[in-house]
């Protein structure tokens, strides 16, 4: 992984990087709703009178409900796919009224904010990374990786390395994007599913997703690996990955605190000395990432 990461994740003494206008919410207008489950919706943005947002994938975007409130959101497209979409469950006030907007109408959008997966775009001329990529997301935790497994698995289609899907539900009505896993694995991406709960329909594996990573089939010596879900699942995996041989530089991570102004002012992000508004949310899982996680166990 490179250096450059490892000096984002010094803690956060230096000054805040936003500024005003990473303040001020874009209107957009929803163009497309997509239902996924029972309680995740995708809603697919366009800016009403402003330039389409260019962003990375793994960063996030501050979404308002007008009158109800604001949350972060990451996005779900991949930024080649030419649209910006969020993936978006809803657990409480303001993420159920964003699920509730229809075609047409209007939420504010304030980013793109904090750090990425480290995928270079597909499209872009770019040496194309050799390594095995293992993506591993619990539930909903697979949206703010769809972006960048899109990316992986076109760059795996120029060349570039493997790329292994492992994806754990609680039950397979919660598997989102099943027609995009269907196409990764279709277009050579190796796509491996587990439920906690089995229906009768359900003829795949029963478990949790740290059991797809023994027969996976990677090289974890000459991988990296990108975790999102909770954070158990990501702690119990990261360790997982260690123990076969993977450097805990090259597993990131995606953690989720309380964010407010998501630029680095307002403290609410706080994970020891790190505010992952701006040093996250997608971080390495080494050094005092690791032991901060595991101090969250007692
Ligand atoms: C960087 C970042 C990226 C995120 N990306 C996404 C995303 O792509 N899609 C998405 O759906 N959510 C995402 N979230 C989580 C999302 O911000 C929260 O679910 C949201 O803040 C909930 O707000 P609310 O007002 O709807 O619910 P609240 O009223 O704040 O919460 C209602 C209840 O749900 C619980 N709750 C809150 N958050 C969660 C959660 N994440 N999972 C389970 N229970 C929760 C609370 O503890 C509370 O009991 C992200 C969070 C961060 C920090
Ligand atoms: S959300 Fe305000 S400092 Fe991170």
């Amino acid at each position: 992984m490179s250096s450059d990461r490892t000096l984002s994740m010094r803690p956060s003494s230096v000054a805040p990087r936003g500024n005003l206008n990473d303040l001020t919410p874009i209107v957009h207008r929803v163009v497309e709703r997509i239902g996924e489950t029972n309680d995740i919706t995708t809603l697919v943005l366009e800016p009403l009178d402003a330039p389409s947002m260019t962003f990375r994938c793994g960063q996030f975007n501050m979404l308002s409900a007008f009158g109800v409130g604001e949350i972060a959101i990451s996005m779900s497209s991949a930024p080649g796919e030419g649209t910006l979409r969020h993936s978006i469950r809803d657990v409480g006030a303001v993420s159920h009224a964003l699920c509730q907007s229809r075609v047409g109408d209007l939420v504010g959008v304030r980013g793109p904010f904090g750090s990425d997966w480290l995928v270079e775009s597909a499209s872009v001329e770019a040496d194309l990374d050799p390594r095995d990529t293992i993506v591993v997301a619990g539930g909903i935790g697979l949206a703010p990786l769809r972006g960048a497994v899109e990316e992986l698995v076109r760059a795996n289609e120029r060349g570039g390395g493997r790329v292994f899907v492992l994806v754990g539900a609680r039950e397979p009505s919660q598997i989102v994007f099943r027609a995009d896993l269907d196409s990764w694995r279709a277009r050579g991406a190796k796509v491996s599913l587990t439920v906690d709960l089995a229906t009768p329909e359900w003829d795949g594996r029963v478990g949790l997703v740290t059991t797809l990573l023994a027969d996976a089939g990677f090289d974890a010596t000459n991988s990296r690996a990108m975790l999102c879900g909770p954070e158990v699942m990501m702690r119990f995996t990261a360790r997982a990955l260690v123990d076969l041989g993977m450097d805990p530089e090259g597993i990131l991570v995606s953690l989720e605190r309380n964010m407010q102004c998501g630029v680095g002012w307002c403290g609410h992000c706080q994970l020891g000395p790190f505010l992952l508004c701006r040093d996250g949310p997608v971080v390495p899982y080494a050094g005092l990432v690791s032991q901060l996680l595991t101090q969250r166990e007692r």
